[in-house]
Formats: structure tokens, sequence, C-alpha cells
């Protein structure tokens, strides 16, 4: 297990263990986490998985692919540090990891 922090835009923390080799998006949606719908399964075509990478673990993050940065240009308030939970995997390398949302999904 992973201990992930999932940060609402109004600051509640939300801090959770999420099994290895699952996304970002599924340690929130399996932990209720609010702010994270992931409405289409992982399949990287809602963005309704959008989330805020601090800059502290962007190196521990896999490249943005073609397909995932497209559906992020349809992701409600885009930001630079942008990405999709779904296409995220949680490795041992992010424990303790921070990982923000987005005041609302598209
Ligand atoms: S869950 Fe649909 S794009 Fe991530």
């Amino acid at each position: 297990m992973v201990a992930i922090t999932y940060v609402e835009h109004d600051g509640t923390e939300h801090a959770v263990d999420v099994d290895e080799q699952m996304s970002l998006m599924e340690g929130a949606t399996l932990n209720m986490v609010p702010g994270v719908e992931g409405m289409c399964g992982g399949i990287c075509s809602c963005a309704t998985c959008h989330c805020y990478i601090p800059d502290e673990w962007q190196s521990q993050m896999p490249p943005l692919s073609d397909g995932e940065n497209s559906m992020l240009e349809n992701a409600i308030d885009r930001r630079a540090n942008s990405r999709l939970g779904c296409q995220i995997p949680v490795t041992p390398a992010l424990e303790g990891m921070r990982v923000e949302l987005p005041e609302e999904q598209a």
C-alpha cells in the first residue's frame, strides 16, 4: 500500500492507502474521495479524473501521452501541472504524495 493524500480545492485532505498498480484515479474513487469521478473507468476518455501534481512530484510522473494531452484540453481550469489520475499508476515511489483536485470536473 502507498500513502497518498488527496487535497480538495477547499483544502480538505483525504489521506488514504492505495494498492500498488492502481491508478491515482482508482485510489480516489475506491476511497470515496470527493472531486474525482472517473466516469470512463480509466480509459482516458472523460477527464473527470483531472488533478494537479505538485512540483515536487513531477519527476515521478510518467510522460504525458498525446491522448491524455488531448483529453485534458476538455478539462475545466487546466493548468501546467494538470494530469489525468487514471493515467498515473501508483508505485512505491509515490509514498507520501499529495494530489490536488480541481474545484469541478469536466
Ligand atoms: S477516468 Fe476518464 S479520463 Fe480518467
